[in-house]
């Protein structure tokens, strides 16, 4: 097949093929109809992201390499930062903007030790306060606001002790927080904060007529690519900052924990791999092999960033695509306001929508809805965790009452463990999905 050709026109060869197969094989074009299942997420993707793929496959470089570069840059560019990173997942990313807080580069007064506290909410992933608890922080929870689902502002304040050190929240299904108000109270307090923008890539918000997007007003902000996202590469994530000490941090922890940073399979790019001084070891001593933190390897591969490098091109198309479909499912459900919270949004915040939240009112059931919805193959989620202090991996902590603090009653986070649900919004989904979901809500709740 490749016969009298060079190894560029087999490339070529193998992506035209690689082009119709997807055109033949993956390419969705039937119409909905009721009863075809109507996913909560799910990847939005074209030839050009198995053409990546492909291509990386056949360099087979492996590890981090020109797409990861290729991939950080659009990042950077697309999010206005100086730095981005990217991780194996959001969780990852989440791990290392945390842990970046805890390094020997942070001046003593404003590092993360164990014990310090950090504030976050209990309606959250997971993985948003692992981290702190895992270093042996102290996560302090606040309650959050229905239809926002984001941290009751109002109880900051309170919130604060002499241990406080970090704010730690995410931006909730892809709906800014109340951005101003937080960053006012960490700049009054001289705190961290880490944005958590996992469900929120693309958001953006307005402080004093600047508009930045979201994850990247606070000091360092994550993002997660796993599928159901706004853009993805099947398992993976990014760190981004524009303070130089956070990022070299992050670079460190992410790769084992060694001082030196030379991209992946370079070596000496400093001039200086030979000459240094560090810790006890001998003058000299290989700087590729220095260990300056207790680090991990939350690095790429390059075949997932291959395959990312396309899904950013579509980012501006896909967030459109969130926001339109959000904008058209509440105004389909706007005639059921006596029954369900619907979705609110911060008067200074443009959201990118991951998902679309709704309450149930006073004697509705919200099972009911779920249970009509999941009959009918709609996929619904929870609000991840609700409550995560309700959980079995706190039963130990709630049972001696420590390791964490929780500022008065978690009354609307309490609340979403009962009355809240949420459906998709994703932009592979069409009006006749978004307008059969609603039909099936509204049946329910009568
Ligand atoms: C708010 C938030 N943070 C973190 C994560 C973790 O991302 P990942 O699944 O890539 O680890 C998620 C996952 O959905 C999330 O919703």
């Amino acid at each position: 097949m490749f016969e009298n050709m060079n190894e560029s026109q087999a490339k070529e060869k193998i992506f035209e093929m690689v082009k119709e197969y997807y055109n033949i094989y993956q390419k969705e074009e039937k119409a909905f109809s009721p009863g075809d299942s109507i996913r909560y997420a799910g990847r939005v993707y074209d030839e050009n992201e198995l053409i990546n793929g492909v291509d990386s496959v056949l360099e087979f470089w492996l590890t981090a390499g020109r797409y990861t570069a290729e991939l950080e840059n659009a990042l950077k560019e697309y999010l206005d930062v100086k730095y981005a990173s990217l991780t194996n997942s959001g969780s990852s990313a989440n791990l290392l903007a945390f842990m970046a807080l805890t390094s020997h580069l942070i001046e003593e007064k404003r590092r993360v030790f164990p014990g310090d506290e950090i504030i976050t909410v209990a309606a959250a992933f997971p993985t948003t306060v692992t981290p702190i608890i895992q270093f042996g922080a102290v996560p302090v929870f606040v309650d959050i606001k229905i239809p926002y689902y984001n941290i009751d502002v109002e109880r900051l304040e309170e919130a604060l002790s002499e241990k406080t050190k970090a704010v730690f929240i995410a931006h909730t299904l892809g709906n800014p927080f109340d951005l101003k108000t937080v960053k006012e109270f960490c700049d009054r307090h001289n705190l961290w904060l880490i944005e958590d923008n996992c469900d929120a890539l693309g958001a953006e918000y307005t402080i004093d007529g600047v508009t930045k997007k979201t994850g990247t007003i606070g000091d360092i902000g994550t993002s997660s690519f796993y599928p159901a996202h706004h853009m993805t590469m099947g398992e993976g994530g990014a760190v981004y900052t524009n303070n130089p000490v956070l990022h070299r941090a992050v670079l460190s922890y992410r790769d084992w924990g060694r001082d030196c940073h030379c991209l992946g399979g370079h070596d000496n790019m400093c001039g200086h791999r030979y000459d240094g001084q560090y810790g006890e070891l001998p003058k000299g001593y290989d700087h590729k092999y220095v260990y300056s933190h207790f680090g991990y390897n939350l690095k790429v591969t390059d075949i997932q960033a291959a395959i990312a490098c396309a899904q950013i091109k579509k980012l501006p198309g896909f967030v459109k695509g969130r926001q339109e479909n959000f904008a058209y499912l509440k105004e389909v459900l706007s005639d059921t306001t006596d029954k369900l919270y619907l979705p609110e949004v911060d008067e200074n915040a443009s959201a990118s929508w991951f998902g679309f939240p709704v309450t149930v009112k006073e004697g509705v059931n919200r099972d009911k809805i779920v249970q009509a919805l999941e009959g009918k193959k709609i996929q619904t989620r929870m609000l991840f965790s609700g409550n995560l202090v309700k959980h079995p991996c706190f039963d130990e902590m709630r049972a001696s009452g420590k390791g964490y603090r929780v500022i008065g009653e978690l009354t609307d986070t309490d609340r979403t463990l009962f009355d809240t649900f949420w459906v998709g919004v994703y932009p592979g989904m069409t009006k006749a999905m978004l307008d059969y979901m609603a039909k099936v809500m509204k049946e329910a709740i009568d």
